[in-house]
């Protein structure tokens, strides 16, 4: 049986952190109404400390929001913890997610502390979080930087003091993906407590390899992952939670699951592109405008004799309706003649070939052939006749 991967979704924490992309609590209950529909496992709402529209958003996604687990973000404060749990009054399944810098880097430079400081205040949060919900995740911030006797001993001491979700965020997006799942796998080998905890994987995409990363970490044990719609994050962003779904999808012999109802994606993938008000990249894999577009006439022609030479995903099966045949001056016949045809116009191909010289000169002016350049093209064909 396939194992299944828990999907964590920070697009309401992580996510909103994009300058520009901040919602009001209404949209924001909103997205996560839709990522409860989208079947992720936890959203994660919000960091109520950080300012009282935030917490209020985390306690009205409590009250609206059935199925998944809610979790609020903290630092490994006592005021954060008080102020998560309170936000948290009204949520079905809480969960508090405090944590600390786990590397050299940040122990120095951002707390100006030492390794064993740091340790123990990252285990009195667990502690004192305990006190108010039975569900405690711990982040090692920074953990792909960190020196891996230290975390493998941080991440021994979180489960210990009674974290059940013990997140390895490679905060910087800094690890390649074979060094990224070896620390899974070290963490494995020599955490002797790690059974009793689920590792979640946190990537940032700063060289582009958050989703390789991820993967990465699903392949050597983790077993949540944490992501959000359209990749979106502090810098170059987060997992995107779509790549991750299907990556899954496509790769059946890697025996993993989700929750999630693929059919959801592109709807949710606009919802959240259209409230924050940020624009998907046209080649963003699977979401993007051009995920299933054909534009190049090799493309087409291969395309149109059958689907499967040139696409992986059928586009109906994340909720995207049909492939789209771009017409360009690169097209080719057989994709005009489609085209064409789906508009009812049917031709010879004597007929087709003068329609096609004309057409390469109306593409050459356009950058692209839509609907109504087509019936006008038709047009002109059926009267030359
Ligand atoms: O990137 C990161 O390390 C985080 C933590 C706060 C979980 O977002
Ligand atoms: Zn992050």
């Amino acid at each position: 049986m396939s194992e299944k991967i828990q999907i964590f979704d920070t697009t309401l924490r992580d996510g909103e952190q994009v300058p520009g992309c901040q919602l009001n609590t209404a949209e924001k209950v909103e997205v996560a109404k839709g990522l409860e529909k989208l079947g992720v496992d936890v959203i994660e709402a919000g960091f109520p400390v950080s300012s009282p529209g935030d917490f209020n958003s985390v306690v009205e996604i409590s009250r609206a929001v059935t199925d998944p687990v809610i979790c609020a973000l903290t630092r490994a404060k006592v005021m954060d913890i008080n102020l998560a749990a309170q936000a948290l009054k009204f949520a079905k399944r809480p969960r508090i997610h405090t944590g600390i810098g786990a590397s050299d880097i940040h122990i120095q430079h951002k707390f100006k502390s030492t390794r064993e400081k740091v340790l123990e205040q990252g285990v009195s949060a667990v502690k004192y979080a305990k006190k108010f919900v039975e569900d405690v995740e711990f982040y090692c911030e920074d953990a792909g930087r960190a020196n891996l006797q230290y975390l493998a001993q941080m991440v021994e001491a979180a489960i210990a003091a009674g974290a059940t979700v013990v997140n390895i965020p490679d905060t910087t997006g800094y690890n390649l993906p074979d060094v990224f799942g070896q620390k899974i796998k070290f963490l494995f080998e020599n955490v002797s407590n790690i059974h009793k905890a689920i590792i979640s994987v946190h990537c940032h995409n700063d060289l582009g390899l958050a989703t390789a990363n991820t993967v990465s970490g699903i392949q050597n044990g983790a077993r949540q992952v944490e992501v959000t719609m359209n990749g979106i994050g502090e810098r170059a962003g987060n997992t995107s939670l779509e790549e991750i779904v299907m990556i899954l999808k496509s790769h059946p012999h890697l025996d993993f699951e989700t929750n999630v109802n693929p059919k959801m994606i592109t709807p949710m993938s606009n919802m959240v592109s259209r409230l924050m008000n940020m624009p998907v990249q046209p080649n963003k894999a699977i979401v993007g405008a051009n995920a299933f577009a054909h534009s190049s006439g090799i493309h087409q022609d291969g395309f149109l004799k059958n689907k499967e030479n040139y696409e992986i995903i059928d586009p109906e099966d994340v909720g995207a309706g049909d492939s789209n045949i771009v017409l360009t001056a690169r097209s080719g016949r057989h994709a005009l003649k489609h085209r064409l045809e789906k508009l009812g116009y049917i031709f010879e191909k004597d007929e087709l070939e003068v329609l096609y010289v004309e057409f390469l000169n109306m593409a050459d002016q356009n950058k692209q052939i839509e609907d109504e350049h087509l019936h006008i093209l038709a047009k002109t064909e059926t009267k030359i006749i």
